[in-house]
C-alpha cells in the first residue's frame, strides 16, 4: 500500500534513525525492513555469496528518500541508492511542484518482453519469415509450455514477430517472441521460451538458430508518466506567476536544446538516469537493464532532426517538456522499464526488500510508474536550476558536507562548518571550505 501522506516536514532535519522510524510508522514496515536500513542489518556475506561468484565482500551507498511524490492520486516515499548529493532533494521539491494539479499520471504498457531468436543460413529468408509466421499458434504453445506458473498468472507469450535483416554476416531471420511478463522482469523466462523452441525454429526456417536471449530495448513495455506545473508553483516564491512563466520558458528551450543535439542530449539523460538508475538500484532491480533499454530508446524514438525522415535516428531527450494553452508546464517521459517484484535481488536483499515496502508497491506495473515518475521529477530540477541559477548552486550548498569531510573535519566540526558557508552567501569552494574550517580551529 501507498503511504496516506508523503509530505513529511522537517523530515531532513531529523537524525537518520528517528527517519528510519518515522518511516517505519508511516509506511507500516516490520522490524527487519528497519534493521535492514541501519548499517549492520543489511546483506549478510551468506546472502551475498549465494547472489554472484568470487565474493570478498558488500559494498554499501547511501539510502535516501525523495517525499512529497503523488502518482495516480496515491502517496509515495520513494528510496534512492546513489553517492551524489543534491539528487533527492531536487527530485522532492519538483515532486512539490505538481500538486495544484494532482501530481504525476501515468500510463504504462502491459509488461511485454521481446526475446530474440537469430536465424543464420537460411537459403530464402522471405519464405522462412513466411513459414515461421504460419506456424506462430504452435510456437507460442511451445513457449507457454515451460512456463506454466506464467500463465496461470495472467502472462504467457503473445505474439511472434519476424525481420530479415542485413549484416556484415549476410542477410539474418530474427525471430521476437513477445512474452507478457506480469510482476517478473523476465529476462529467465523470456530465455527459457528462446531456447525451448530453438529446435522448431530451425525446422520450420531450415537455417540455423545462433543467439537466443531478451532484448532490452523492451519497447512494448514503456512507461510513460506526466505532470502539469503552474507558473506559480515554478517560481521560488511559489506565488510569482511573472517569474514562473520566465523558468518554464527556460526549461522548455533547455529542452529543446536536448531534443536538437547529442551531446546536451546525453547529459540531460544522465539527469533523469540519476533518479531512475538509483530507485531500481534501491528496489534490488537489474538497473544495467534498464540503463541500456532507455539509452537505446533515446534514439530509437528520435527522429535526426536534420532529415526528420523515418529511417535516420539520432539520440535525443527521454523527456518532453512544453507549455500549454495556460501557459502551465507539461512534462512527460517515455522510456522501457523492464522491472520486476519476483525473482531477482528483490526476492533476497534485505533493503531492497525494505525499499520496496516502503514504496508499498505490490506489482512491476506500479514500480515502473514510481520510477518514471522519479526521473521525470529529477529532469525538471536538474532543468529548472540550469535555466536559473545553475547547477553548481545547489549542488554545492549540498555537497559541502562531504568536502568538509575531505579537508579534515572532524564529525563535530562537519555541520557548523557546512552551515556557516551556507550562510555566508559565499562561492563554495575547498578552498573556502578549508579557510571556514581553519577558522573554526582558531575561534
Ligand atoms: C548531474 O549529475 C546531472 C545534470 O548534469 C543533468 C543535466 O545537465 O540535465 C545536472
Amino acid at each position: 500500500m501507498p503511504v496516506d501522506n508523503s509530505r513529511l516536514e522537517g523530515f531532513y532535519k531529523l537524525p537518520v534513525s528517528e527517519r528510519r522510524e518515522m518511516l517505519a510508522e508511516i509506511a507500516n514496515l516490520k522490524k527487519e525492513h528497519v534493521e535492514a536500513w541501519s548499517s549492520n542489518g543489511e546483506l549478510d556475506e551468506d546472502s551475498a555469496d549465494r547472489m554472484i561468484e568470487k565474493v570478498i565482500g558488500t559494498y554499501s551507498l547511501p539510502i535516501g528518500v525523495a517525499t512529497n511524490f503523488i502518482i495516480d492520486g496515491d502517496h509515495y516515499l520513494i528510496p534512492f541508492v546513489l553517492e551524489e548529493p543534491s539528487v533527492v532533494a531536487a527530485a522532492s521539491n519538483m515532486a512539490k511542484r505538481c500538486l495544484a494539479n494532482g501530481g504525476f499520471t501515468s500510463n504504462n504498457d502491459d509488461p511485454i518482453m521481446i526475446g530474440q531468436i537469430q536465424i543464420v543460413g537460411c537459403k530464402n529468408p522471405e519464405m522462412a519469415k513466411t513459414e515461421i509466421l504460419a506456424s506462430k499458434n504452435e510456437l507460442i504453445e511451445r513457449c507457454n509450455s515451460v512456463d506454466p506458473i506464467l500463465v496461470k498468472f495472467g502472462g504467457g507469450c503473445r505474439d511472434i514477430e519476424v525481420r530479415i535483416i542485413d549484416t556484415d554476416s549476410g542477410p539474418m531471420v530474427i525471430v521476437h517472441i513477445l512474452v507478457d511478463c506480469r510482476d517478473a522482469m523476465g529476462a529467465n523466462a523470456v530465455n527459457t521460451m528462446a531456447e525451448t523452441i530453438e529446435p522448431t525454429i530451425e525446422a520450420i526456417s531450415k537455417g540455423t538458430v545462433i543467439l537466443r536471449i531478451i532484448s532490452n530495448l523492451a519497447v512494448h513495455r514503456l512507461a510513460r508518466v506526466s505532470a502539469i506545473f503552474t507558473p506559480e508553483e515554478m517560481s521560488e516564491s511559489g506565488d510569482d506567476e511573472a517569474r514562473g512563466l520566465e523558468i518554464i520558458d527556460g526549461v522548455v528551450q533547455a529542452y529543446h536544446f536536448a531534443k536538437a543535439d547529442p551531446y546536451r542530449a546525453t547529459t540531460h539523460n544522465k539527469g533523469i538516469m540519476n533518479a531512475i538508475s538509483s530507485v531500481a538500484l534501491a528496489c534490488g532491480q537489474d538497473w544495467r537493464a534498464i540503463e541500456s533499454g532507455a539509452h537505446s530508446y533515446a534514439t530509437y524514438k528520435n527522429p535526426c532532426p536534420e532529415c526528420n525522415c523515418s529511417n535516420c535516428k539520432t539520440y535525443g531527450s527521454l523527456t518532453k517538456w512544453e507549455k500549454n494553452s495556460e501557459d502551465n508546464l507539461v512534462g512527460s517521459i517515455e522510456l522501457p522499464m523492464a522491472v520486476g517484484l519476483v525473482g531477482g535481488a528483490v526476492r533476497v536483499h534485505p533493503a531492497a526488500q525494505a525499499n520496496v515496502a516502503l514504496i508499498g508497491v505490490e506489482s512491476a506495473d506500479d514500480l515502473a510508474k514510481v520510477i518514471a515518475a522519479s526521473g521525470l521529477a529529477q529532469n525538471l530540477g536538474a532543468l529548472r536550476a540550469l535555466a536559473t541559477v545553475g547547477i553548481q548552486a545547489g549542488h554545492m550548498k549540498l555537497h559541502v558536507r562531504n568536502m568538509a569531510v575531505t579537508a579534515g573535519a572532524e564529525d563535530s566540526e562537519v555541520d557548523i562548518v557546512a552551515s556557516r558557508l551556507r550562510d555566508s552567501g559565499a562561492r563554495i569552494t575547498q578552498a573556502a571550505v578549508i579557510e571556514a574550517l581553519e577558522q573554526l580551529r582558531i575561534e
